[in-house]
């Protein structure tokens, strides 16, 4: 379905990766990179209504949301939504499958949504370790590290007040926006410059996305991007943390490379922001470390 014949979603959310493709940002039609890093998708059927999409939160409907990399520049690079009809409508084994499904000849733009957010959220992934110690109440399923911590994450680390452990599977994530410690240091200098440019091109749904995959500054200007509130800036969406050890490198702009070091980063930029600073031992961010690999 791109621009090139070469790119499909899965070339970008690779199954074995839980659905990331182990790249600091996504690389796209004709090897163009773009400006975030590629999140997973096996946690999307356990979205609440809150729910929102992308690191931003620009969509609110995921039959949107699948539709926007298809005429992204740097993902599949699709003129426009027209360019994709074509393509499906062209397709003699596609027209006949959406014949059956719809009960119509025509398929229509939405249409394509619809079976892509299913498709999409039937991706979840299979219990994962946590989940059979939680739900199964299989208590060989962590082990004594591990446990120890789940004790940290829930407790004197505060992890689970955005990596939500309620909800079943556990969401972790409360769907909400949080500054984050990275990125926004280096657009500093030219923050009122950026700022103002996205007041002024004032734009919506899928062309933020794809204004801000050719404009890494800008993409690090977060939620801003969406609302346009100056208490926005450099906002992103929590990430659930499902899977998270096969999803490296992390964070919105994928700039940190390891898990060790993901859980550095939140340790100190967390309790910076909390007002208490948190001293874990060694000892102790292996316990985390050891419970992250459980989800
Ligand atoms: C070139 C790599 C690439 C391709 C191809 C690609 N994606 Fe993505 N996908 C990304 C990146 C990067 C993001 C995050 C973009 C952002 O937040 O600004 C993303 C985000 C998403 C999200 C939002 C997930 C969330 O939790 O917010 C969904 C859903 C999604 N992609 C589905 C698809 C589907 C369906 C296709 C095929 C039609 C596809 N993607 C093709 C890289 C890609
Ligand atoms: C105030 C809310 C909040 C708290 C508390 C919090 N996080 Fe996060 N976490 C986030 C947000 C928001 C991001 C995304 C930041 C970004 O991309 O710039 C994130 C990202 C992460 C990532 C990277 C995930 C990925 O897919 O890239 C890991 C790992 C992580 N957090 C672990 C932790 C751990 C461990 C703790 C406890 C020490 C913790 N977090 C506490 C909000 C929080």
């Amino acid at each position: 379905m791109s621009a090139d014949n070469n790119i499909k979603c899965a070339s970008c959310h690779i199954p074995s990766l839980a659905y990331t493709d182990g790249k600091q940002v996504a690389v796209g039609v004709g090897g163009r990179t773009g400006s975030r890093n590629t999140p997973s998708l096996s946690a999307l059927d356990s979205m609440d209504t809150n729910a929102s999409f992308f690191w931003d939160g620009r969509r609110r409907q995921l039959e949107e949301a699948v539709l926007d990399p298809m005429t992204n520049p740097v993902e599949m690079g699709l003129r426009d939504r027209g360019e994709l009809l074509q393509r499906v409508q062209g397709n003699v084994e596609y027209r006949e499958r959406f014949e059956h499904i719809f009960h119509r000849q025509n398929i229509e733009g939405e249409d394509i949504g619809i079976v892509l957010a299913d498709y999409v959220r039937s991706l979840s992934a299979e219990p994962s370790a946590y989940d059979r110690y939680v739900t199964q109440g299989d208590r060989m399923a962590l082990d004594t590290r591990a446990v120890l911590g789940l004790t940290l994450f829930a407790g004197k680390a505060g992890c689970s007040q955005c990596h939500l452990l309620s909800g079943k599977p556990a969401a972790l994530t409360d769907e909400k926006f949080h500054r984050t410690g990275v990125g926004l240091d280096d657009i500093a200098p030219s923050l009122s410059m950026l700022t103002q440019e996205v007041v002024k091109s004032s734009l919506k749904g899928s062309a933020i996305g794809d204004r801000l995959a050719t404009h890494p500054d800008e993409a690090q200007l977060g939620r801003f991007n969406v609302t346009r509130e100056p208490a926005d800036i450099g906002l992103f969406r929590t990430p659930s943390l499902r899977g998270v050890a096969n999803t490296a490198p992390y964070m919105h702009d994928g700039s940190v490379p390891t898990l060790e070091d993901a859980i550095d980063r939140e340790i100190y930029y967390r309790s910076l922001q909390a007002g208490e600073p948190l001293n874990l031992s060694a000892e102790e961010r292996a316990n985390l470390r050891a419970f992250l690999e459980t989800l």
